[in-house]
């Protein structure tokens, strides 16, 4: 079973409130005219509201439950013909075509636990792009405020959806754990600093347009959200 099929059919509810990043891919998608494409797709999030956009999104994810709620997300949205779904490792995805987009949102390259794995991803995104298109993801490294009071507490973030984050501050990995109706799912992220992320998303054959703090373009000053905004040298 793929680490996120048991809370796909809460995935949503559990993440109503983040809305902050959709207009900002939304953006990003219609700049760069399409097609996209999404790893670590989900249930469609920010892939449906960019098909609504009018662009081609090609979504890439490991847990069948995930992509069968973004499947039926789509069609309910009526936009199933521009969203186009496949089971994959965003590591090596399923993905033939040459795209001038490849966005990884919500902070899902924090899914690969080494930097060697983020690595594999970061040249796995530029693999799929034409020669100067851009891979634009997000990241986060926790603040000591955020860690001291939440560490080890179930807290209610939606009604009838529990968290708790366990923060391991020398392995720099919080295990995320989601339950609700009796269903519990544990997941890893794997964070980094800013300056680690900019050596590696280098290595990775990037350079970097911009790094902003925040979805709404504020430049990156040390907060806990990394936006980065990457061009593949060519
Ligand atoms: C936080 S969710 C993000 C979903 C969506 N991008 C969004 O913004 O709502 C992380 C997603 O990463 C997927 N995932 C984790 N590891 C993966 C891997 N190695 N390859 C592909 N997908 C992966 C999970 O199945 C899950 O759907």
């Amino acid at each position: 079973m793929a680490l996120y099929d048991e809370i796909a059919r809460f995935y949503d509810p559990w993440s109503r409130s983040v809305t902050e990043d959709v207009g900002f891919y939304v953006d990003q998608a219609l700049a760069s005219g399409g097609p996209v494409v999404e790893l670590a797709v989900g249930t469609g999030r920010i892939a449906v509201p960019i098909a609504e956009a009018g662009i081609e999104v090609i979504g890439v994810d490991s847990s069948p439950e995930m992509l069968a709620v973004a499947r039926a997300a789509a069609t309910a949205a009526g936009v199933e013909g521009l969203v186009d779904l496949r089971l994959g490792d965003l590591r090596e995805p399923p993905v033939p075509e040459r795209v001038p987009l490849v966005i990884c949102p919500f902070r899902s390259l924090l899914h690969m636990e080494t930097e060697d794995q983020k690595l594999q991803a970061l040249r796995a995104a530029g693999a799929l792009l034409e020669p100067g298109g851009r891979f634009v993801f997000d990241v986060f490294a926790p603040s000591r405020e955020d860690i001291e009071e939440t560490h080890g507490l179930w807290l209610e973030r939606e009604p009838g959806i529990f968290e708790r984050a366990v923060w391991d501050e020398g392995a720099r990995t919080l295990s995320l754990s989601v339950r609700s109706d009796g269903t519990e799912a544990t997941f890893g992220l794997h964070w980094l600093s800013a300056s680690e992320w900019l050596r590696l998303v280098d290595e990775g054959g990037f350079e970097v347009e911009a790094l902003y703090g925040w979805f709404d373009l504020r430049p990156y000053a040390g907060e806990e959200d990394m936006i980065f905004v990457c061009r593949r040298r060519d």
